[in-house]
């Protein structure tokens, strides 16, 4: 969701703030703006993609200035919506990202004060806010303000005259860049990584001033506070296409090289029994949102399977509303941005009813990182389509070595068991390889995907969850209604759907203990006359037979085929979404980031 930058330095400020609100462009928008100080206040705004602003922008001479791409939450997307805003004076201009939620108070409080009101957003009142408050200091001004705010914040502001910018958070992520003889704020790292890759995290509640040469830091009650300089391992080129037409595509290629990586992350943690030392619990909580939701999913049947351990699972939105039963689980919490508002509320609802948390997450630094009490990175590297796709992938592998961990430590799983566990992951980079290099035949596949209007998508036991994710992928970029089923569920309901023109797409392994029933069930399915994608074993004629089209996977155990399958998955859905058109890495109306609940 909306993208913050704020830059002061030597450099020209537009040049920097359009390229990093570039790079911001995968938390989703739907209007971009700068605020550049040329010596007076320069302001430009615009609906609608970043290049529609590009276009329109003049040469500004200017050194210090604010950027924003915004995701309309409060009032349309417009071109008066857009941020920046400025005050009534015209020197004062702020960003923000989160929601203001007594706004409506303020707005007619400060309107009563004759000041003008352009907008329908909730963060209008912010400038004014500092206007009210400000006589020469923009740092007390904004803490003044701030202190009138109800909700959440991420925001910056700059001053006519002034080569300082104030930058304060609550709840939505905040990170100062730091450079020499230069200094920035953004929302996130990778609207840094061309200028420097050194970071101090901004903290819940602080309240940061930075100037060319200097970096301060102050805590809620106003105490500075000193901050050491995080440096991150990303760098810009993983965050370019790098050949690829679209970032999802170069991202579901990398999928051999993040599991790599994220294997070897986890198998130092299962060496040095670094999570979970003491594993003292009898249950296990997943909690999350969207695709990290679905890898919960999954990883509930690897988890009672490996680790013979009853896990729940709730969505992070109606976890913390839910009664709470006097029980103390162990708390997971999935989230690859670590920044989605409704997990970190139901990270902290979680401490609250006195349970311990665990986080998995592939951003180092991020907010649930902090509202846990142990993290489990994820180690995709960066990912800019705003469908999950390598960060989906190992948060499975997390999943499956904390199952070994807990499983391991409760003595449901030998030492010869955990090391065929084990063994089998260190072949996912290679077997994952092998699908990705069936893309072409996946491209011809996904043809059968391309007119439909509606698609079901089949599975059974950890295949179920599968399903879900694939029918995810496939609505989120391509617009095509899809639906996941349990098989066994068709007969309640969306065998009614079935027609010649809904193809329904059924995942069928051998050796699952589910695999003659899921053949009884395509079986029902070719019997509406629905076109059959299946995707089975190599080798597997049976599934051949009952299918129009069979995408092969390699022969992996059951335990395990979440993974190829889901790579299928990924490659049906963006082909077919290439192939009608659709803007993949930008899906209309999706944020990469949801920093609001
Ligand atoms: C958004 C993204 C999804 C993601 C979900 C949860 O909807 O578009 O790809 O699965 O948020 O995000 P998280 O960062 O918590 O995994």
């Amino acid at each position: 969701m909306c993208g913050i930058i704020g830059y002061t330095g030597y450099r020209q400020a537009s040049e920097v703030l359009m390229e990093a609100l570039k790079r911001l462009e995968y938390r989703g928008y739907d209007s971009a703006g700068i605020a550049i100080l040329s010596p007076n206040l320069s302001m430009h705004k615009q609906k609608g993609e970043l290049d529609r602003l590009r276009v329109r922008l003049p040469k500004i001479e200017g050194n210090v200035g604010i950027g924003h791409t915004r995701w309309a939450t409060c009032g349309k997307p417009s071109n008066e919506n857009a941020h920046p805003f400025v005050d009534c004076t015209g020197k004062i201009a702020i960003v923000h990202n989160g929601i203001i939620e007594n706004y409506m108070q303020l707005k007619e409080q400060l309107g009563l004060e004759s000041n003008r009101f352009t907008s329908q957003t909730d963060t209008e009142v912010i400038v004014h806010l500092i206007e009210k408050h400000f006589n020469g200091n923009l740092l007390d001004a904004v803490r003044l303000a701030m202190n009138e705010i109800k909700g959440t914040y991420a925001v910056a502001a700059m001053v006519q005259g002034s080569n300082e910018l104030i930058a304060a958070r609550k709840e939505n992520p905040l990170v100062i860049g730091v450079g020499v003889n230069e200094n920035f704020i953004a929302s996130d790292v990778t609207a840094l990584l061309s200028y420097t890759n050194k970071v101090k995290y901004v903290m819940d509640g602080e309240i940061v001033s930075i100037t060319p040469d200097r970096i301060r830091i102050f805590d809620p009650e106003g105490n500075e506070v000193q901050r050491e300089d995080f440096v991150v391992t990303w760098n810009a080129e993983d965050a370019q296409k790098g050949g690829f037409s679209h970032f999802m595509l170069k991202e579901i290629f990398e999928e051999p090289q993040a599991i790599h990586n994220s294997l070897l992350g986890a198998l130092d943690i299962i060496k040095n029994g670094d999570i979970l030392p003491n594993v003292q619990f009898n249950s296990i909580k997943m909690i999350a949102c969207g695709s990290s939701f679905n890898a919960a999913m999954v990883g509930k049947y690897i988890m009672e399977e490996m680790a013979k351990i009853p896990v729940t699972l709730e969505l992070a939105s109606e976890y913390r509303y839910s009664p709470g039963a006097k029980e103390f689980p162990l708390v997971i919490l999935i989230s690859q941005s670590g920044e989605t508002a409704d997990t970190l509320a139901a990270a902290r609802e979680a401490r609250r009813r006195g349970c311990r948390t665990l986080g998995i997450t592939n951003v180092i630094g991020s907010t649930l990182t902090r509202e846990v009490d142990e993290v489990v990175y994820t180690r995709a590297g960066p990912e800019i389509g705003v469908a999950a796709t390598k960060t989906f992938i190992t948060q499975l592998i997390a999943l499956y070595i904390i199952a070994i961990r807990v499983g391991y430590a409760k003595r449901a799983l030998g030492h010869d068991s955990m090391w065929g566990y084990l063994n089998e992951l260190r072949k996912m980079p290679g077997i994952v390889q092998s699908v990705l290099d069936r893309a072409s035949e996946i491209e011809k596949a996904s043809n059968i995907l391309v007119e439909a209007r509606d698609v079901f998508f089949i599975g059974r036991n950890i295949n179920y969850p599968t399903v879900l994710e694939g029918a995810l992928k496939l609505k989120e970029i391509s617009y095509i209604h899809a639906e996941g089923y349990a098989a066994g569920e068709l007969k309640h309901g969306p065998l009614a759907l079935l027609d010649s023109k809904t193809p329904v797409i059924a995942v069928a392994i051998q050796k699952d203990l589910t695999y003659d029933k899921m053949l009884a069930n395509i079986s029902e399915v070719a019997a509406r006359e629905s076109p059959v994608l299946a995707i089975g074993c190599e080798g597997d004629r049976e599934l051949a037979q009952l299918s129009d089209v069979q995408i092969s996977v390699p022969c992996v155990q059951p335990l395990f085929s979440p993974i190829p399958v889901t790579i299928v998955f990924q490659l049906l859905s963006y082909y077919a979404a290439n192939k009608r058109g659709c803007s993949i890495d930008k899906p209309k109306n999706l944020a990469k980031s949801v920093t609001v609940e």
